[in-house]
This record gives C-alpha cells, structure tokens and sequence, in this order.
C-alpha cells in the first residue's frame, strides 16, 4: 500500500508534496543511513506497541474486569507494596527485585526504547536569558533552552526572518527580538492574544521588528490554500519556521507549510509538538510510507496516554493523584455493581479538595452532580472499605501505572512517523530532548533543514 492508496486521510496533498519544487535532477542527496535507521526505529517501535496494543489503547477502568486477561496476575501481584507502586511510576524500581520474567522483560524494554537523545550544548555557549515578560519557571527554561539552541544551532545557517507557528501572545518572539536583530512574524489564529501581543511589543519597543498576523493554520485550510499565509507576508528569506508546543494538528500545519516552501523562503524548520490528543487518531497518525504499510492503531486514549508521557511528580502529588484514582474507581465500580450501569461510564474531575473528604462525601456529591438517586444509609462507605473492592482498586490502579509506561514510546512514535514523512520530502531531520522534563516534559525537538 502506498500513500497515495489511502481514500480517506487528511494529507492526499502528501504525494504533491513529495514531488514539491523537485525533479529527477534536483532530488537532494538523502542520506540513506538516517533514514534506514528512522525506518529500523519505526519499525522496532511498531513491532512492540503491537505485541501490547490492548495494554495502551484503552484506559483500564473502561473495560475491566474483561481486560484483566492482558494483565497477567504475577504482574500485579509484584505490588503488592505501596513503596513498589510508586518505584514502577517513577521508573526507579529495581528490576532485580521482581520475579516475574515477562514483566522483567516488558519494564526493561519500555526503558530502552523511550530512549532519545538528549541535546547537549558546547561550553563556549552562555546561559542566555533575557525576557522582560514575566516568564513562569517552566516558560523561563524553555525559551533559555530554545535561545541558547538557536545561537548555537543557527551559526552556520542563514537566516534572515523568523516565524513563529502558534505564537500565542509572542513570548518566544519578544525574547528572540531582545537578542538577534531580525523580523519576527507571529501566526497566531487567536486574536485576543494578538491584541495583547501587541500591545506588549509595542511597549518594550519592539513593535517595528514583530508583525503578528491573525491567520487559521488548520491543516485542512492549508490543504486548500497551501501557500496563502506566505503571499501577503513580508518574509524576507530564507526564513526559519519555529513552533513551540504546536497543540495537535498546528504541529502538522507548520511541517506542511515548511514542506510546500521554497528553499529560499524557508530553510529550516523547527517543531516542538503536543497535545496529541487533539489529532484525529485515523486521519493526522501514521503519515508516512512506511507507517501506512504498517500502521499503529491510534485510538483517543493512546493520543491522552502519549501526552501526558514524561510528567513526573513528586511522592507528595503522586499520592494525591493515587486518592483521585481511588475515589474514581471505587465509584465507578459502586456505578457498575450496585447500579449495574455496566457501560463505561465517565465520573469527571472534581476539585482537589473534594478528594480530601471521605469517600461517602465525595460520592454523594458526584451522584448529585450526575443527577442520581442516592443509595440510603452507609452504602457508599461501605462498599468503599469492602476487601472485594480495594483488591480490584488496587488492580485497576497497577494495570494504570503499567500502562503509562507505555506514554513515551507512543509519543516517540508519532514523532518518528513525522520525521520520517518530512525525510521523504528530501529534508534533514534530527530528533533530541531539549528541555528537562522534569520541567518540561514536553521536550522532544524535531528540527528539519531543507536540503
Ligand atoms: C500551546 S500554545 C503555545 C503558545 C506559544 N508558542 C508558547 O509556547 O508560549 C499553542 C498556540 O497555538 C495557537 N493555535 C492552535 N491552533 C492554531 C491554528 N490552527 N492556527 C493558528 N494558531 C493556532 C493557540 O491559539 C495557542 O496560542
């Protein structure tokens, strides 16, 4: 099957894309290795999310107790200790301590294969953090991050304007502006932001070097109108095309945008992605030849699995997420056995304080809120403390945490998928972590030059 097989995906632009401004003569070199080794990497990944697809396609409280049959007991039964719970969330369990061999053998492999490189800066190169916008801890190390990657990535590439995908109210741009003397653009669909935006440039003084443009980069758009955001613009190229945290499908915007470009308007793409739970799990996955031949079976729990990959938090919140867990379990099993509402059935989330009460309290309040009858007398309490219920919490709670360590190899899949679908349309790609994720668990760089 080839890409141009494929009736109904979103991106039947792809094959025009593929033969974009090039012909037989002008096809760049390709370096064959990189992509034999992004092929060999897809396809590992392809391979292993396969063998474990009924682990991380569906949450497990959707479909228990049937799915039970996934989750061998000698691998629940391995945690039976609060402390061993919390090592298998934090990735520091010591696999020497377990008995059974093929979760052994699952934890070390997940371990292995979220693996990425991580970017790291030569020492001539100084912290560079220059902002007069009040940064949060988090937006502070990204951009310090992405400054000092820009300088010391950008030396020997020419560069003449910088447009930034998904702007928002242009923190990116504000720093860069403070610290490299060339036009930024801002492209931005939200205009309430731009307003602010503005406004801020203006009032640090840099309104005459950022333009903010108020333009719908939805894919399907583009499809249509592929070069459209670039015509009316005063892009002096070559330009290099960023996006910070380009949420689901604006990801996908700003590589065809850097695809359908010419090289002397666009040289060099940037792209830091997430939200994936906002891409169509049929139509924006597997985008390139070979994930078309073998697809990986996207569902919209795996994109929410994929996106919150990588946040850690500390043994405080993680007990604090384990009660929420908790009180959702026991009642959504109250719901299923007492009730015999056997669907999945969604409870929400409350507020943190509402997990603080007891489990009587926090159910009476969530029936009301769904509008149910409620059950008389101690009902709630007591089925909340029955052993029959804390066993299968305590199952629902390690099927979790054994599928979360599945979150990274998901997302690193839909980003190897992606870099390869741009190195077939002859481009250099390189993937790295740029930022800490213990701050910024969004981290992963796709960084692509036009060759
Ligand atoms: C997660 S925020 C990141 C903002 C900024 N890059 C940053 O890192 O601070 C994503 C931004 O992309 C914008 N956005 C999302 N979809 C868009 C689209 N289709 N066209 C243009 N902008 C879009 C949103 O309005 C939002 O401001």
């Amino acid at each position: 099957m080839t890409a141009t097989d494929l009736p109904n995906k979103k991106f039947d632009t792809i094959p025009s894309i593929l033969n974009l401004g090039r012909n037989e003569n002008n096809l760049p070199e390709k370096d064959e290795i990189s992509l034999h080794s992004l092929n060999q990497e897809y396809q590992t990944l392809y391979h292993f999310l396969s063998a474990y697809a009924p682990i991380w396609q569906h949450e497990p409280i959707a479909s228990y107790p049937a799915n039970l049959e996934f989750y061998p007991k000698e691998w629940i039964d391995e945690f039976n200790h609060p402390k061993k719970l919390f090592q298998l969330y934090a990735k520091t369990l010591d696999h020497h301590t377990l008995s059974s061999r093929t979760l052994t053998i699952l934890l070390q492999e997940t371990l292995a294969l979220e693996q990425l490189p991580h970017y790291s800066f030569s020492s001539d190169i100084p912290d560079i953090i220059f902002s007069n916008d009040f940064l949060t801890q988090k937006k502070d190390h990204e951009l310090s991050h992405l400054m000092k990657y820009l300088t010391e990535s950008t030396r020997n590439n020419q560069c003449n304007t910088v447009i930034d995908v998904g702007s928002g109210h242009g923190h990116l741009g504000r720093t860069l502006a403070s610290i490299i003397p060339l036009p930024i653009i801002c492209l931005e669909k939200n205009e309430e932001l731009i307003s602010q935006g503005q406004e801020v440039a203006i009032k640090q003084g840099k309104g005459k070097v950022m333009t903010f443009v108020e333009q719908d980069l939805d894919p399907d758009l583009l499809k249509f109108s592929p070069y459209s955001p670039f015509t009316s613009l005063p892009i002096k190229g070559p330009a290099l095309l960023i996006g910070l945290h380009t949420c689901g499908n604006l990801a996908l915007s700003q590589i065809l945008l850097g695809l359908h470009a010419n090289k002397t308007l666009i040289n060099s793409l940037i792209n830091i992605p997430c939200c994936y739970f906002h891409l169509h799990p049929q139509l924006e996955t597997n985008l390139c030849l070979m994930s078309q031949r073998y697809p990986i079976q996207w569902t919209p729990q795996s994109l929410t699995l994929a996106t919150r990959a990588h946040k850690r938090q500390d043994e405080k919140e993680y007990h604090e997420m384990a009660r929420v867990k908790e009180y959702r379990y026991t009642l959504q099993l109250f719901l299923q056995e007492e009730l015999g509402i056997l669907d999945f059935f969604p409870v929400g989330s409350s507020h943190k304080r509402l997990y603080r009460k007891s489990f009587s309290d926090y159910a009476t309040i969530k029936f009301q809120d769904l509008g149910l009858p409620l059950p008389g007398g101690n009902a709630f309490q007591a089925f909340h403390e029955r052993p029959l219920t804390r066993k299968k919490v305590h199952e629902l709670f390690t099927m979790t945490l054994l599928r979360w360590r599945f979150g990274r190899i998901l997302e690193k899949a839909l980003i190897i998928d992606r870099a390869l679908w741009i190195k077939q349309c002859g481009y250099s790609v390189e993937i790295f972590t740029l930022f800490n994720e213990s701050i910024s668990p969004r981290n992963i760089v796709l960084k692509c030059n036009h060759l």
